[in-house]
């Protein structure tokens, strides 16, 4: 019975994904997601992978850092080591804060830390402060060409003339990663009009019961050369990678570079 019950409200959530969500629901339906799996997803999440830690090597000594997207603020400790001057992470899902402030409060103490829960869309920092901006695995969250060219907007007015960032999406049209989620059934194209093959729901399941889908776009590099092109971006870079670090053809990671 609850077996039937569990499959029941699984399918159900599924279906009630493709019902005429627009882009600003699916931005406050991925804040709900996080936060109903926060809790697991910050115990699988420990360490960054080898290609994050070796973008993370563009952190340099006395650098104002941002991160968008921080979740539960996995790369402090990796920027920590690299002796930047201070990190601001920013992320849409309070209870993933919540969990960040209480695993770096020391360091929140110390003022070489600092969280708020925001939306990348709009951040909330002055023009021009940071020298570096890093955002892992958060753009492709965000539905929409408007709200991509928003979000590389927002990211070009917060960092500093010359400043870096640094945005990692997920190619969900790699093979590994992708049967890694269509064999769990943990796939869901988006079906509502003005959606296409790149734009699906990824499921995470936190317990047999309690499960996000989150809505993601699998970016092409054309697509967000041109999209960095167009808000002035110089010395852009887009280019596959596996998790090890490794340039790959169609590999995990889209790894995108640009400077202000
Ligand atoms: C896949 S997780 C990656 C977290 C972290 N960057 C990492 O690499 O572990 C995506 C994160 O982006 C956040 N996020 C999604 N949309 C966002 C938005 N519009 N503004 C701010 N954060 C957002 C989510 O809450 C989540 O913490």
């Amino acid at each position: 019975m609850i077996f039937v019950l569990i499959i029941f409200s699984i399918q159900y959530s599924v279906f009630s994904l493709n019902m005429a969500l627009k882009p600003a629901q699916i931005i406050s339906n991925i804040r709900a997601n996080y936060n109903t799996i926060a809790k697991e997803w910050d115990i699988s999440r420990f360490r960054p992978s080898e290609v994050k830690v070796l973008f993370l090597k563009n952190a340099k000594p006395g650098m104002v850092v941002g991160d968008i997207g921080c979740g539960n603020g996995i790369i402090i400790p990796e920027l920590l080591k690299r002796k930047i001057k201070k990190y601001y992470g920013l992320d849409i899902s309070n209870k993933l804060i919540a969990i960040a402030k209480n695993k770096y409060l020391n360091e929140v103490k110390k003022n070489k830390v600092e969280f708020k829960v925001g939306n990348a869309l709009k951040l909330p920092y002055p023009k021009n402060k940071f020298d570096i901006i890093f955002s892992l695995a958060t753009m492709h969250h965000l539905p929409s060409e408007k709200n991509h060219l928003k979000f590389l907007q927002e990211i070009n007015k917060v960092l500093k003339p010359g400043g870096k960032a640094v945005i990692f999406n997920w190619n969900l049209f790699n093979p590994v990663i992708r049967n890694r989620f269509e064999s769990k059934g943990m796939v869901t194209p988006v079906k509502e009009k003005g959606y296409d093959e790149r734009d699906v729901y990824i499921g995470w399941r936190a317990s047999p019961d309690r499960e996000a889908f989150r809505f993601i776009h699998i970016f092409a590099p054309e697509e967000i050369k041109k999209l960095a092109k167009k808000v002035g971006f110089k010395k852009i870079k887009t280019e596959y990678y596996s998790q090890l670090g490794k340039k790959e053809k169609n590999g995990e990671e889209l790894v995108t570079t640009f400077i202000k």
